[in-house]
């Protein structure tokens, strides 16, 4: 069987890594890929965004199945181009999604299918928003509407901290055409957790929880990032809970999708923050979480393949495989004054070092080959992922991993996985 995956980031490398181990697989290429999905795959230099290019690349090289890492892609339609050439997809249409594209679209869906979520209220007007702010009260939570890299959400503390976040999206245009329209939504108390389900277009099948880590610095301090690093189990998120998950929000979120003319197929991702009134949905996602894939697949039973299949297709599950009594952790390692600009092209050492341990896995992020030479090429430059028989000693090793590589101004979190609930 032939796979592409489209992506160049860590999420995409931790795919390749796990399909190329499928017995199912005989050729993996990556679009554009890295330098660490190269060890696996045929990286071809195709962009994400190139719908044609990527079309006429998967029918030229009678590509069996494509696997969408990014959103940004899915949300533009390339699930429904390639579909219309009649090849197999991993990921949801553009309609479907709109679960991620679109958070007034995903608010409006939960609230007419009583799927729980914050309440909220959505604006195109400024002078609107602000007096809705008053009328809910602090603290609140501004989101602007549509895709803004996973920074679109400002918690805030005030009523001055709304208005300020309100004009930043819908005045100063902070996130472009995504802020002009925001969700203003009353802020939750909790835990928070991303869940992973794999659908068909007809039913679900849940994978696992992982917790990310959003924030910059150490005890959650410092802008958000598109994640530092995480976890995987999440102790709260037991299999009862799961249950009632599956129950009370992804099916019904996907049959509400069906029913509205959006069948899902491929991975749901929904951001819980488990409150005292129960796990309520803060987000949905349409692919893997990145850095939690990382995590996942290191943990995850078996073969990926067959089960992306199903999905892709529409076709019933395989045999379900039990997930294993094993804890993983991936340690981000950014470039340093990563979430604003930082500098590129600088020489990394050590991760044959880091690999050479037991149960380490190094998957890039931002990296790029220079005459020979390993250099950073991104704000999160590596994933150390470790995998073990309790969450303790993956976090020693992801740790023990993280010690041995280098590059000028790295930053990593310390606190990876230790976070006080
Ligand atoms: P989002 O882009 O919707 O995932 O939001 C980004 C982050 O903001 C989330 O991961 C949460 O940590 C936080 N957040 C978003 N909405 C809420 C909410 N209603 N209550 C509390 N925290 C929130
Ligand atoms: N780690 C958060 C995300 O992938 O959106």
């Amino acid at each position: 069987m032939r796979i592409l995956i489209v992506g160049g980031g860590g999420r995409e490398h931790a795919l390749a890594w796990k399909i190329v181990q499928s017995p199912l697989v005989d050729t993996l290429f990556a679009s554009p890929g890295n330098p660490g999905i190269a060890r696996h795959a045929t990286c071809v230099d195709i962009g994400v965004d190139a719908h044609e290019s990527l079309v006429d690349f998967a029918r030229r090289e009678r590509v069996d199945l494509t696997v969408v890492g990014p959103e940004v892609p899915l949300v533009s339609g390339l699930g429904d181009r390639l579909a219309a050439a009649g090849l197999s997809v991993f990921g949801p249409s553009a309609r479907a999604a709109s679960i991620e594209g679109s958070k007034s679209f995903a608010k409006d869906l939960m609230r007419r299918h009583g799927i729980p979520t914050a309440r909220f209220s959505t604006f195109d007007d400024p002078d609107r928003a602000r007096d809705y702010c008053r009328d809910v009260g602090a603290p609140l939570v501004v989101k602007a509407d549509g895709l803004a890299a996973g920074k679109g959400a400002i918690v805030c503390a005030t009523i001055e901290e709304a208005d300020a976040a309100i004009a930043e999206c819908m005045e100063r245009k902070a996130f472009g055409a995504a802020g002009a329209r925001v969700v203003v939504e009353e802020f939750m108390l909790g835990q928070e957790v991303s869940f992973f389900a794999l659908s068909n277009g007809g039913d679900a099948i849940p994978l696992a929880a992982a917790e990310d880590h959003k924030a910059i610095f150490d005890g959650d301090r410092g802008p958000n990032t598109g994640g530092m690093g995480c976890y995987s189990p999440v102790a709260a998120f037991d299999e009862a809970l799961e249950k009632r998950v599956m129950e009370t929000i992804v099916r019904p979120t996907l049959a509400a999708l069906a029913r509205e003319g959006a069948p899902y197929r491929g991975v749901l991702y929904a951001g819980l923050m488990l409150t005292e009134q129960g796990p309520k949905v803060v987000e949905f996602n349409c692919r893997f979480g990145d850095p939690e894939c990382q995590a996942l697949v290191v943990r995850a039973p078996g073969d990926l393949v067959p089960l992306l299949l199903a999905s892709a297709r529409g076709e019933g599950w395989p045999p379900s495989v039990p997930w294993p009594h094993v804890a993983s952790v991936c340690v981000n390692i950014a470039s340093g004054g990563y979430p604003g600009t930082y500098p590129t092209g600088l020489p990394i050492r050590g991760i044959d070092a880091a690999e050479a341990r037991t149960g380490v896995h190094v998957f890039h992020a931002g990296t790029a080959r220079r005459d020979g030479t390993l250099v950073t090429a991104g704000g999160r430059v590596l994933g150390v992922t470790a995998v073990a028989e309790t969450l303790e000693a993956a976090i020693d090793a992801a740790y023990g991993g993280v010690l041995e590589i280098s590059f000028e101004r790295m930053h990593y979190r310390r606190d990876i996985g230790r976070r006080k609930t």
